[in-house]
């Protein structure tokens, strides 16, 4: 089976071609474009730019999935020694092998995903294709099986384990149940996967998301936007314990989270910082860069503290075999650090699974990884009836 996934819940643009085949999943192609650029001005996402960019991007960028999957389905039909269809000419010609189009019909910016659903209902009516309707939170969730360890690729199910065509290698299938962290810039949530397609939310943030957080302190640092890579590069260079940040509801005996005191902390050192120096007469600037690393790293710290404590413990309470991490937070060397240290050290029977960089922030190919396991149920939506939905929830 092949797929071309397209995603446009916020600000990038992305298209992708995977193939689910024998059993394995392979991504052709992952094309994303990103407005980070036009956003960085205004310091954020403006959903009007984003889907004005959206509506400019989308045929360039699915164009460009198409050609480059095209591609590689050449090259693995070599490989099969496939007679016919090895060589295909035109990028228009891999439309006829594409057995269904999957896209992010919710949660992210009504305008924006209107963009992406529009495109893939024109495509499959245009091209008589069935169409899977994908979770934005779920593509996130299965982004953690896309990892060059595993040379991106999976089995579909467990199930398949056991037949003739099956992956020998089950290190990477999720053993269930399993604890699903997902941090990213709009969502903060702890999901208890009992199966594959089977959620259950655990808790999720209260006010800012974790990437909303960094992307606000990143501001109050003059950083720009987006704060997650600049904040995490910042980090590795200060010292995690010169201020002590407060680890919002790291105690609580649920599984929310909150971000919006921490954000708050951060500003109010800030200003204590810059009054003290006012009053001695002292330069704002002297030490800036060193206060500046200090902040980012204690600010780090914070945050994954409270991120990879409530995933423990909800991973203890329901005796998880696998810990899935996902979301443009994922990316985060700390998180990713700490998290694998902690599974290692206090769950070690788990497994943990994180995405390839490439991988955590959005993009079509998980959106794909999770349209693949929608495929193999045939969880099929009709061009009529599909909708976008911003408040989708899983
Ligand atoms: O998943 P994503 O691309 O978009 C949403 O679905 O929200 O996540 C984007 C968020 C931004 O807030 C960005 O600052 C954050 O992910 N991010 C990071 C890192 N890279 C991106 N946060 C912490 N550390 C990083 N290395
Ligand atoms: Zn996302």
């Amino acid at each position: 089976m092949k797929i071309l996934a397209i995603e446009t819940s916020c600000d990038e643009t992305s298209a992708a071609v995977v193939e689910y085949h024998r059993g394995r999943f392979r991504v052709f192609s992952n094309v994303v474009s990103s407005q980070i650029d036009i956003h960085k001005k205004f310091g954020g996402v403006v959903p009007e730019v984003a889907a004005r960019k959206q509506a400019e991007l989308i045929i360039p960028v699915i164009e460009e999935a198409l050609r480059q999957g095209k591609k590689e389905l050449e090259i693995k039909n070599k490989e099969r020694g496939a007679k016919k269809g090895a060589v295909i000419h035109n990028s228009k010609f891999i439309i006829p092998h594409l057995d269904a189009l999957a896209v992010t019909v919710g949660p992210g910016l009504m305008i924006a995903l209107s963009v992406g659903v529009e495109t893939a209902r024109t495509l499959a009516a245009v091209w008589k294709k069935p169409i899977i309707a994908v979770n934005h939170l779920e593509g996130h969730l299965y982004s953690a099986l896309l990892s060059k360890q595993n040379n991106f690729q999976f089995p579909i199910s467990n199930f398949q384990t056991n037949s003739k065509s099956q992956i020998r290698n089950t290190k990477y299938l999720i053993h269930f149940p399993a604890i699903a962290l997902i941090a990213s810039g709009g969502h903060t949530e702890l999901i208890l996967v009992n199966d594959y397609l089977s959620y259950r939310l655990l808790g999720r943030t209260r006010d800012d998301a974790a990437g909303e957080a960094y992307d606000k302190v990143a501001k109050l640092l003059g950083l720009g936007y987006p704060g997650g890579p600049v904040i995490d590069r910042l980090a590795q260079r200060g010292d995690p314990a010169a201020f002590n940040f407060p680890r919002g509801m790291i105690g609580s005996n649920d599984y929310d989270f909150s971000f919006a005191g921490l954000k708050t902390a951060v500003l109010y050192k800030l200003q204590e910082i810059n009054k003290t120096k006012k009053q001695k007469n002292k330069d704002l600037t002297t030490n800036n860069c060193k206060l500046t690393t200090n902040i980012c790293a204690s600010f780090q710290a914070a945050v994954a503290d409270v991120l990879v404590a409530k995933t423990i413990h909800a991973a203890q309470r329901y005796n998880a075999k696998t810990i899935l991490l996902g979301g443009g937070v994922a990316a985060n060397s700390q998180l990713r650090r700490q998290l694998q240290a902690s599974v290692a050290s206090l769950i070690p029977n788990s497994k943990f699974l994180i995405p390839d960089l490439t991988y955590t922030t959005d993009n079509a190919a998980m959106i794909a990884a999770a349209a693949a396991f929608r495929a193999e149920r045939k969880d099929f939506t009709p061009w009529q009836k599909l909708k976008a939905d911003p408040n989708l929830t899983l």
